[in-house]
C-alpha cells in the first residue's frame, strides 16, 4: 500500500509495493520519482469529505479550503497539482521553474538524515523550464489554489529578467506567484535579499505583474538565514511596494541541529523537523516586522502541535513537504483533524483565530 496509515476520511488506494518503509530505503530521488509517478497515475489517495467549515481562509484575497499547502520542490515541473488537491492540500505551490530547462547539480543531491528527520537538498533547480510548465497548467482546474514559484537560471546573466519572465508568463494561469530568492543551491540567488537588489528586482516584477492581464498575487519567498537587522531592511522595502505577501522560509544553510549526524556535512540546505524552530523564529520576527501582510509559515511542519505553532507564530497559512518523507502523506489529514480539535477547544471559529497569538514568544526565542 502506498501512503500507509490513512484516516477513514481518504480513500486508500490498492496500490501494493511501495510501502512508506519501501519508498526510505531507496534512494531519496528515485522514491521522489516513484511518489510523482504514483501521483500522476491516479493512485494518490483521495480526500472524500470536504473540509470542516472552520478551516477555511484567506490568503492575499484568495480562498483556501484548509491552511496546509505542498511547498515548493515537491512539484517542482507541475506534473500533480490535482492529484495534490484531491488529496486534500488547500494550496499546492509548483516550481520552482526557471526560464529555460536546466539539469540541476550532479547527482547525489538529495539526502535524508533520518535520525533528525531531516533533509539535506542540493538539487540546483532541476526543472523543465516554463515552456513544459506552461503548457501543463494552461486550462487545468487545480481544485485548490495554485501557486507557481519561479526562480533564475544557473547560468543567466540577467536573474532579475528571470523572474519577469516568470510573472509574465504565468501570471493568468497562476492564482498567486512566489518569487523565489532564497534557495542556496543557487550562486549568488540569495544576494537578491540584500537592499539594492531587492528593490530593483521587486520593482521589475511587480511593473510586469501591472502589465499582466490578470492582478496576480506576487509573494517572496525568504531564507531563515537572515538575521534581525536584514529582516529590518527587508520589511521596510518590502512595504514601500505593492507586493503581496511573504513565505519564511526556505532551506537553512547551519547545521546546528544535525551537527554529528550522517549526511549532516553534505553541502545545500537543510529542511524538516530540524529547521522548526530556526524557520519559527524567523517568521515571527518577520511578523513584528510587517504588520498585518500575509505571510506563509514553512519549515519543519511534522506533528499537528508544530502546524498549530507555526500559525500562532503568526503565519496565515502554512506548507510543508520533507515531513511527508518521513511521516507519509496521512500527515495532512493528522493536520486538518488536530487543527479543527484545537479550534473547537478554544472556542474559535476560524484558523485566523489561531495566527499571531504567540508572536512575541517565538520572536524572543521563549518558544522553540
Ligand atoms: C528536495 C527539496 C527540494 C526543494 N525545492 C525547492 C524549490 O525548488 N523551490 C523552493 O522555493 N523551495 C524548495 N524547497 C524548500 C521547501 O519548499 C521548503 O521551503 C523547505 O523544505 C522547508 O519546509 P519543510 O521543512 O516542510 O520541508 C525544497 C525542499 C526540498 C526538501
Amino acid at each position: 500500500m502506498i501512503f500507509s496509515g490513512l484516516s477513514p476520511l481518504l480513500r486508500l488506494p490498492l496500490v501494493s509495493g511501495l510501502t512508506r518503509d519501501a519508498l526510505l530505503r531507496m534512494d531519496p530521488e528515485i522514491a521522489h520519482g516513484a511518489t510523482i509517478s504514483a501521483l500522476r497515475l491516479g493512485l494518490a489517495p483521495e480526500q472524500t469529505e470536504p473540509d470542516p467549515p472552520e478551516l477555511a481562509t484567506a490568503l492575499c484575497g484568495l480562498e483556501l479550503k484548509n491552511p496546509v499547502g505542498m511547498a515548493a520542490g515537491f512539484d517542482k515541473n507541475a506534473e500533480v497539482p490535482q492529484p495534490l488537491a484531491r488529496m486534500g492540500f488547500g494550496m499546492v505551490e509548483i516550481g520552482t521553474i526557471t526560464p529555460r530547462p536546466q539539469e540541476g547539480n550532479p547527482r547525489p543531491r538529495l539526502f535524508r538524515i533520518p535520525e533528525a528527520e531531516g533533509v539535506v537538498n542540493r538539487m540546483g533547480f532541476n526543472n523543465e523550464g516554463h515552456d513544459a510548465a506552461f503548457a501543463r497548467l494552461k486550462n487545468l482546474h487545480v481544485g485548490a489554489v495554485l501557486g507557481v514559484n519561479v526562480g533564475a537560471n544557473k547560468d543567466s546573466e540577467d536573474f532579475v529578467a528571470d523572474y519577469v519572465t516568470g510573472v509574465t508568463r504565468f501570471a493568468d494561469v497562476a492564482d498567486y506567484i512566489t518569487v523565489n530568492i532564497s534557495s542556496p543551491n543557487t550562486p549568488g540567488l540569495r544576494n537578491l535579499q540584500a537592499d539594492e537588489a531587492l528593490q530593483r528586482l521587486l520593482a521589475a516584477v511587480l511593473e510586469a505583474r501591472g502589465r499582466a492581464r490578470t492582478r496576480v498575487p506576487v509573494l517572496l519567498k525568504l531564507a531563515p538565514d537572515l538575521e534581525e537587522r536584514q529582516l529590518d531592511d527587508i520589511a521596510r522595502i518590502v512595504l514601500g511596494t505593492g507586493l503581496d505577501g511573504l513565505i519564511m522560509s526556505n532551506t537553512t544553510i547551519s547545521r546546528d541541529p544535525v551537527l554529528g549526524l550522517p549526511n549532516a556535512t553534505e553541502t545545500g540546505g537543510l529542511s524538516g523537523k530540524p529547521l522548526f524552530a530556526l524557520a519559527t523564529r524567523r517568521l515571527a520576527q518577520l511578523r513584528q516586522r510587517v504588520g498585518d501582510l500575509p505571510i506563509v509559515g514553512v519549515g519543519g511542519i511534522h506533528s499537528p502541535e508544530t502546524a498549530i505553532a507555526k500559525l500562532e507564530a503568526g503565519a496565515d497559512a502554512i506548507q510543508l513537504y520533507s515531513a511527508l518523507v518521513f511521516g507519509g502523506l496521512d500527515l495532512l489529514d493528522r493536520i486538518k483533524r488536530g487543527l479543527v480539535a484545537t479550534l473547537r477547544n478554544r472556542g474559535l471559529s476560524s484558523v485566523s483565530g489561531l495566527s499571531g497569538t504567540r508572536t512575541e514568544d517565538w520572536a524572543a526565542g521563549r518558544l522553540g
